[in-house]
């Protein structure tokens, strides 16, 4: 069977997609019978295509002159942001070809609006490539575990945070400088404050919630937080007592309804998640009859994402008539839980001056929301300058610790805000 293809945007990811499609052809055909060729690409920047192959392929500046294109079966958009790439999606759906694309954040925003012009037009949405790059997740949560009730998901879903604190956590760099790295190495968004401040991974978080629970999960109702925070201390500390922080989406079933949130979080260093490093992504599902999988892979470059757009064409090739179920087509109501309710162990990094009676009064103050302390470290110089105390919770529930916190931030001894991550 041969299928069309048409790019749209032929930058990072669809240039990639432009050399596979001329490198690799042989081999898809080897392995799935399938013949995918390019048959057009559109970019408003025509530098971009002097070093690819384009094998014959009509080259235009004009994504609506490639969809109505009758040699395209399957158009890819790998533009990126919200428009005009959500136009361009709609008409390509609209006009009866299936598509492609890598575009977490529209997916996040319109996934289910985008879902229902597939299904109105009886063609496909694909879009392995939106979460964790290479890493087949998506198919993986459609396919692979479509006998299981999924009980978690725990993800490292963003390579350029999780490269930055993997720098900080290994060569004690400090996050600006590990920040530049990552942009040059190109794995960061433009700009890389989604990346930073949690948002893309967010974006990845709803649209896997959305598959596991077939429940609408909107994204503001995911709480997000960033990696701006973390300093080398907290990451220290963390490492003193037994844990690495990573940057982890948790989504969970918890008493019917679903938890769907982004924070920094600290890692046990025995559990799988703690030794996915540098830009590579890690996603831990447990589910009830599989058990516990992970799926580890790179989630962020040129090539392994443009590797998931490919696989997504193949397989609409493979699929023929059978359609898969669209995503973002909603058969659960589940309410999203309030963060305030959950559950867990908290990390917190109290900055006081060192005198007699600090630790009772803030203990004191835990306890009196129901908060226990595990473990302490305090390390003092001098009584002249604060001190960092840390302390580690068991577990307690979330909105005692926030409670107890803004009490303690009050006291006249605290000299900086308490830094409050959460543990797994
Ligand atoms: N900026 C993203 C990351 C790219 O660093 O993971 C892949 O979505």
């Amino acid at each position: 069977m041969d299928i069309g293809v048409g790019v749209i945007g032929a930058g990072t990811v669809g240039g990639g997609v432009i050399e596979i499609l001329s490198a690799n052809t042989d081999v898809i055909e080897d392995k799935t019978g399938a013949r995918v060729a390019l048959r057009h690409v559109a970019e408003l920047r025509q530098d971009l295509l002097k070093d690819l192959s384009l094998n014959g392929a009509t080259v235009s500046n004009d994504a609506l002159a490639l969809i109505q294109d009758p040699a395209v079966h399957v158009v890819c958009e790998l533009i990126g942001g919200m428009e005009p790439a959500k136009r361009f999606i709609l008409a390509a759906l609209n006009a009866g070809k299936h598509v492609v694309t890598a575009n977490k954040m529209l997916l996040a925003k319109c996934g289910q609006e985008l879902a229902e012009a597939a299904i109105k037009n009886n063609v496909q949405l694909r879009f392995e490539a939106a979460v964790a790059g290479a890493v087949p997740i998506i198919k993986a949560l459609r396919e692979g575990l479509a006998a299981n009730h999924i009980h978690s998901i725990h993800g490292i879903l963003n390579g350029t945070c999780n490269y930055i604190l993997s720098r900080m956590t290994y060569e004690g760099l400090e996050f600006e400088e590990t920040l530049q790295q990552a942009i040059a190495k190109g794995f960061a968004e433009t700009p890389p404050d989604l990346d930073i401040l949690g948002h893309d991974t967010a974006h990845k978080c709803q649209i896997l919630a959305s598959l596991a629970y077939s429940t609408r999960v909107s994204l503001d109702e995911i709480p997000v937080e960033g990696i701006t925070k973390i300093t080398h201390l907290d990451v220290a500390y963390a490492r003193e007592m037994g844990y690495i922080i990573k940057l982890l989406a948790i989504i969970r079933k918890v008493e019917g309804e679903i938890e769907a949130r982004v924070h920094p979080t600290l890692v046990p260093e025995t559990h799988l998640l703690a030794s996915v490093r540098n830009e590579f992504n890690g996603i831990y599902v447990e589910s009830d009859c599989a058990d516990a999988t992970l799926y580890y892979g790179r989630g962020a470059g040129r090539m392994p994402t443009a590797s998931a757009v490919v696989a997504d064409i193949v397989d609409i090739a493979l699929r023929g008539e059978c359609r898969a179920l669209p995503p973002f087509v909603y058969t659960h109501d589940i309410a999203v839980r309030d963060i305030g309710l959950m559950e867990g162990r908290y990390y917190l990094r109290l900055t006081t001056e060192d005198h007699p009676g600090v630790l009772g009064q803030v203990c004191t103050t835990l306890g009196r929301h129901g908060v226990s302390i595990a473990s302490c470290i305090q390390k003092s110089q001098s009584e002249d300058t604060p001190v960092h105390v840390v302390l580690m919770t068991h577990e307690t529930i979330e909105s005692g610790v926030v409670a107890a916190l803004a009490e303690i931030d009050q006291m006249d001894f605290i000299t900086e805000p308490t830094q409050l991550l959460r543990a797994l």
